[in-house]
């Protein structure tokens, strides 16, 4: 349990609030904190009255937190977004966050976001080296995409559909001081890679950051690759006994044999977080020669 969650489990002990209504995890994004409720539970009014009460006590606990938030339904389709509720302090739900030394603005009704990918964004602009192409096809407000090009003499293409991420991308781009280095595109990853590939333009890193989609746009993502490159591949699996990393990993070689490639190294597996009760979201990096 993180510093901020314990925060939370005991703001509910303090108040008297049953571990049963709260779901005990304290997201907090720059100056807005988010807390979310068990699924089973319907948001009645007796419940905002107990989440309010915890959102205030948030706010006089959390250093920086100035606005609290109830996620009350799951990720959508498509943008990844969830319906909220505005609990206490300023009602504003547009933030800047920072990672990795640099800075995020969005808005957490209108893009996705998780503090929870901080790892996997520090990795992948690690592993990239300076001179190398980066294609992001599902970029969101563009973590994958900016934290290398702060950091690397890269240039990261950064592609999504929702249009108020590719607003964001556009202000990050700004914020970061990275414009030359990145460039965004609004709309379909398949359609602007094919685009792209049309255009001869070769990338050494794919990354594929939308784990429901991802197995579904590997032909394409395979197209945009130079000659030698790696794959950044997120995705659910079911974790069942012996559903380790390793086995996720051989699941996509397979696949990318299937798809023709005879040079397949999977250079590294591993379980991202738990995203249900017996789900978890893994990343795979592979290299394609
Ligand atoms: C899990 S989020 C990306 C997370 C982001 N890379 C990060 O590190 O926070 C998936 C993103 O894919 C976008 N998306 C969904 N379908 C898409 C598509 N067909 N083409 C491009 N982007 C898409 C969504 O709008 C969303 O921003």
């Amino acid at each position: 349990m993180s510093d901020k969650d314990r925060i939370l489990v005991n703001i509910a002990e303090d108040l008297g609030v049953s571990r049963d209504l709260l779901w005990p995890r304290l997201e907090i994004v720059g100056d807005v904190a988010v807390l979310r409720k068990p699924v089973y539970l319907p948001p009645s009014d007796e419940l905002l009255g107990v989440y309010r009460k915890i959102a205030v006590e948030v706010i006089k606990r959390v250093k920086n937190v100035k606005s609290v938030w109830l996620a009350y339904t799951p990720v959508s389709d498509v943008s990844k977004t969830r319906k909220y509720l505005f609990l206490a302090g300023r009602n504003v739900s547009e933030t800047v966050y920072r990672e990795h030394g640099c800075s995020f603005r969005l808005d957490i009704r209108k893009v996705y976001f998780s503090p929870r990918l901080n790892y996997e964004h520090g990795w992948f602009a690690r592993f990239v080296k300076p001179g190398e192409r980066i294609l992001n096809m599902f970029a969101g407000v563009g973590f994958f995409s900016i934290i290398p090009a702060c950091r690397k003499d890269v240039k990261s293409y950064a592609i999504d559909i929702n249009p108020h991420a590719y607003k964001y991308l556009l202000d990050n781009i700004r914020l970061n001081k990275v414009e030359g280095k990145v460039y965004a595109f609004h709309g379909d990853a398949a359609i602007i890679t094919s685009v792209l590939v049309s255009e001869k333009k070769k990338f050494q890193h794919v990354i594929m950051p939308y784990p429901e989609k991802a197995i579904s746009y590997l032909p394409v993502a395979v197209e945009a690759l130079d000659k030698c490159g790696y794959l950044h591949i997120y995705l659910h699996r079911r974790m069942e006994r012996g559903t380790t990393p390793d086995v996720v990993g051989g699941s996509i070689r397979k696949k990318l044999l299937r798809l023709g490639f005879k040079d397949v190294e999977i250079v590294r597996t591993r379980l991202v977080r738990t995203v249900g009760p017996r789900y978890g979201q893994y990343v795979v990096t592979v290299k394609l020669c």
